[in-house]
This record gives C-alpha cells, sequence and structure tokens, in this order.
C-alpha cells in the first residue's frame, strides 16, 4: 500500500485509513423510504493513502487504475464540478467536493486507492472507497465531523456528485459498524444501535454466493422503484412508506406500486423481527425471514434474477436455515445463514446448480461481522 502510493507520487503517504464493504442482513429499499435497515460490515475493506499537499491539487491514483491510461486523475479543488462520471475517481472526487461545499476547509491531497471489496457485487465498493477517503480527510482537515454526518457527505457525493441515487444505508455501515454486531439503523431519525450478532460464537456464520451477475438494468430499475414508492406514499397520504400499514394497501389503484409498497411496509417489519431475534440470540430463527424477505424482493419488488433464485433455492434444500438476495438486485449476492460445518456441502451443492444450469461459477465465502472504518496506520 505504501509502495503503490510512493510510485504514484514519489514520496511517503501520511496515514492509511481502511473502510469496510457491508452485508445487508435484511431491510431491502426501505433506506429510501425513511425506514429500517440492519447491515454488518465484511472483512474485506478499501484503503486509502493520503498525504496532504501544501496547495488545492488533488490527485488520485490506485492499484486498479488501468496501466494504459493516465494512472493519476487531478483536479484542483475550486475545479470540481458534479456529474463528472467519467471513472472511479470521480467518486474520490465527490467526497472532496461534498465536504468542501459544506463548508469544510479540505486542502489538497494525494490519495492512493487499494480494495479487495468486490465491485458490483452489491457489498457497497464504492461506499467503501467514499468512506475510507472520508474519514481520512476527517481526521486531516475536520476532526468535528461524527461518523453519522461523515456517511451524509459521501451519500452526497454519491447522490449529486457521481449521480447515483443511492440511499444512506451503505455510508453508515461502512462508517458505523463494528466487530461482532449489525447496526439497527432508523433511517429516518438517524438512531443506531449496535446488535450483538456474534455468530462464530453460535457456530454459524453468513455464506456470502456472489453470481458475478451485474445486469445493465439495475441502475435504471433502481430509479424506477423509487420513484413507484414515492407515488404509493401519495397515494397513501402519507410521507413516506415506513408510515404506512399493510391496510393502506387498498387506497393504491395500481397493481404494480401496490406490490412495490407491500415490499417495502413487510420489509420494515422484517427488520424489526430480526432485531428483535438477535437481541434474544435466536439467530437460527432469522432464517426463515430472510427467505421471505427473498420472496417479497422477487414477487413483489421483482428484482431478483435466475441466477439469484437459484443460489437461494439451493443453499436451502442443502442446509441453509435461510436465504436472500442483498443489495441493489438484478445480479449480485446471496447471502444464506449456515452452519459453519455445512459451508463446503453447500458451497458444493451451489457450485454444481450453477454449472448444471449453465451460469458462470458462482464465488462463494463466509462473512463474519467485522469491524467498521478505521485508521491503520
Ligand atoms: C443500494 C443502495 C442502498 C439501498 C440498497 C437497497 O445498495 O446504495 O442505499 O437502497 O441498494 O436496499
Amino acid at each position: 500500500m505504501t509502495r503503490g502510493f510512493f510510485e504514484a507520487f514519489g514520496h511517503d503517504p501520511e496515514g492509511i485509513w481502511a473502510a469496510p464493504g457491508r452485508l445487508n442482513i435484511i431491510g431491502e429499499f426501505t433506506d429510501y423510504n425513511d425506514g429500517f435497515v440492519l447491515p454488518m460490515a465484511i472483512e474485506a475493506v478499501t484503503t486509502a493513502a493520503v498525504a496532504r499537499r501544501h496547495d488545492d491539487v488533488i490527485r488520485v491514483s490506485s492499484s486498479g487504475a488501468p496501466a494504459t491510461t493516465t494512472p493519476i486523475a487531478s483536479s484542483r479543488i475550486c475545479n470540481l464540478t458534479p456529474g463528472n462520471t467519467a471513472s472511479w475517481s470521480s467518486y474520490a472526487f465527490g467526497v472532496v467536493w461534498a465536504m468542501t461545499e459544506a463548508g469544510h476547509a479540505i486542502g489538497g491531497v494525494d490519495v492512493f486507492i487499494e480494495s479487495n471489496v468486490p465491485i458490483g457485487a452489491g457489498l457497497s465498493s464504492s461506499a467503501a472507497l467514499e468512506c475510507a477517503l472520508g474519514l481520512a480527510l476527517r481526521d486531516l482537515f475536520a476532526s468535528t465531523i461524527s461518523l453519522q454526518d461523515l456517511a451524509l457527505l459521501c451519500q452526497r457525493a454519491e447522490n449529486a456528485y457521481v449521480g447515483v441515487a443511492s440511499g444512506i444505508m451503505d455510508q453508515t455501515a461502512s462508517l458505523c459498524c463494528t466487530a461482532g454486531h449489525a447496526i439497527e439503523f432508523d433511517t429516518r431519525s438517524g438512531e443506531i444501535e449496535q446488535v450483538n450478532f456474534d455468530l462464530s460464537a453460535a457456530g454459524l456464520e453468513l455464506l456470502v454466493i456472489d453470481t458475478q451477475v451485474h445486469h445493465q438494468l439495475a441502475t435504471s430499475a433502481y430509479g424506477d422503484r423509487r420513484s413507484a414508492c414515492e407515488l404509493a406514499a401519495k397515494a397513501i397520504g402519507v410521507k413516506a412508506l415506513r408510515d404506512a400499514t399493510l391496510a393502506d394497501l387498498d387506497k393504491i389503484p395500481d397493481d404494480v406500486v401496490r406490490r412495490r409498497a407491500r415490499h417495502v411496509i413487510t420489509e420494515n417489519e422484517r427488520v424489526l423481527s430480526v432485531a428483535a431475534l438477535l437481541r434474544s440470540k435466536r439467530f437460527i430463527e432469522v432464517g426463515p425471514i430472510l427467505s421471505a424477505g427473498h420472496q417479497s424482493l422477487k414477487d413483489d419488488f421483482e428484482v431478483s434474477c435466475a441466477e439469484l433464485d437459484l443460489a437461494v433455492d439451493t443453499a436451502t434444500h442443502a442446509g441453509a436455515f435461510g436465504a436472500r438476495m442483498i443489495g441493489g438486485g438484478f445480479g449480485g449476492c446471496v447471502i444464506a445463514l449456515i452452519r459453519s460445518e455445512d459451508q463446503r456441502t453447500i458451497e458444493r451443492s451451489v457450485t454444481a446448480a450453477f454449472a448444471s444450469d449453465g451460469f458462470t461459477p458462482p464465488r462463494i465465502f463466509g462473512a463474519l461481522p467485522s469491524p467498521g472504518a478505521h485508521r491503520v496506520m
């Protein structure tokens, strides 16, 4: 990491910061409906090695930067303009832009990014990048920003600078999660509760099945579902679907919009049920709720795909307590709650099922609740 920084910029970094990807246990598409989510941090992280400069220039490089093009992207901070979405470096520029726009005196920096968070897998690789750099800039220039305010600034970078209309879950999870816990996060009030989720002590783990499928549809569908939720809230007469109940569904004339709303309403209930089960350490009972969540994402929210469904069905038949797709949908990962000792058997079954249906072999690994963003050096 320090070597990559030195090779790019010819001097050493002042420090290195790491921010993890996240895995959402339950609470999909609830964050932009003022609802509840229950994510945890994963072990994979994005790291940002950073050194301050004496001017207002930001230079960004990465071990993943293509060698054939300019390996360093740079800009004066005063010239940063939203909508500059040409490459991954815009996520870094966006963070500097958002912090500056909020009135923080961010100076020039050299930044070197490295990551082992799978990209496009629904594990929040973009939030991990934003949060690693955001935490570095906070420590170097604006130490009074709280982690939750920093999450909002990183979200603003993604929404307004990069132009992706994501909710607040990913950045909050990456910054605020702690090892051995999930966070129960009320996206309306901002309230966060660390909920014990010491899976390994119970001989359990979450198996992550990365289908390696990335459908183009995901971005347009995300906006489309978001609009449907706003329409539903309007039809019911509430500020957001967080305030609606199943009895309100009759007020929505359109069948598709009604099903979108039903997913959000039932999903919020699932988050609260799972959080209650975790508090009483009844981990195994979480399984069927995950599976019910998947069914709802498949039938009501319609964001699943054949590979995700196959992973869920096969893992469940092979012994998982429950499974569901996570993240934005149309590809990415499934999580399955399993006994650690069953990992090999379930892996083999899922791999065999993918081969027999002619799908790309999935990448499968276990995940435990890991530390949130922190300074490494
Ligand atoms: C993406 C967004 C999140 C959230 C999820 C769906 O990961 O970035 O804010 O909306 O989709 O739950």
